[in-house]
């Protein structure tokens, strides 16, 4: 295969939030990630994503409440781990949040609006590795817990498709096990049926 378009996405992968670091993309470099995260299939064209923008003093307080609502969950938590929820968005120099936002409307399911969102990230990351940054698309326990939404700024019928970390790394990143593809394609061979 030829196409450096095929070469790239087939070395795609994200690196650990725990490489990443400065620079983050500029503010335009940003705008074109995003408006590539919005050239996804959306049925009905209802757009129903959107984007935050998770960076500098606003991760630092995301991050207390995180450490606090952790506490509120589970009780009284080492210095550790507290340490590690007020950290949690401050890892990365950016963080895009890519939140799942359906709107009602009588003929198109809310799944495939939930698929948009999925494939609004995926594009997001595809744009940002694309302009040389590294990423990491991850969600953490908070994304599951209304409290933990609403500390990041979302709506209570919406949902985070992902907290995409973005920034600089310049090292490699060992290869994870990926799929056989043969295990994954069959020819059509009927409807199901239970065995
Ligand atoms: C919706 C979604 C949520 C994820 N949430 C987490 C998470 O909370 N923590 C984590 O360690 N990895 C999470 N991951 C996996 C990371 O993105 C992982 O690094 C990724 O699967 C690596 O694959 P890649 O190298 O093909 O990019 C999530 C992946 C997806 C698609």
């Amino acid at each position: 295969m030829t196409s450096p378009v095929i070469e790239f996405l087939a070395q795609r992968k994200s690196v650990p939030i725990s490489h990443i670091g400065e620079p983050a993309p500029k503010d335009g470099e940003i705008k074109a990630i995003i408006s590539i995260a919005s050239r996804v299939p959306d049925h009905g064209r209802l757009a129903p994503w959107r984007f935050i923008l998770y960076r500098g003093e606003a991760c630092h307080r995301i991050g207390e409440a995180l450490a606090a609502l952790a506490e509120t969950n589970e009780g009284p938590l080492d210095d550790q781990r507290l340490d590690q929820e007020r950290r949690r968005l401050s890892r990365a120099p950016l963080v895009i949040g890519v939140i799942s936002s359906p709107v009602h409307h009588e003929r198109i399911p809310e799944w495939e609006m939930f698929l948009s969102a999925g494939a609004a990230a995926m594009n997001l990351v595809i744009a940002a590795n694309a302009l040389g940054y590294a990423t990491n698309w991850v969600t953490n326990w908070f994304s599951s817990d209304p409290e933990g939404r609403r500390i990041l700024g979302l709506a209570p019928h919406e949902r985070v498709a992902g907290l995409v970390h973005i920034g600089s790394f310049s090292g490699n990143v060992p290869e994870r096990p990926r799929p056989n593809v043969d295990d994954l394609v069959s020819e059509y061979s009927g409807p199901f049926e239970e065995i």
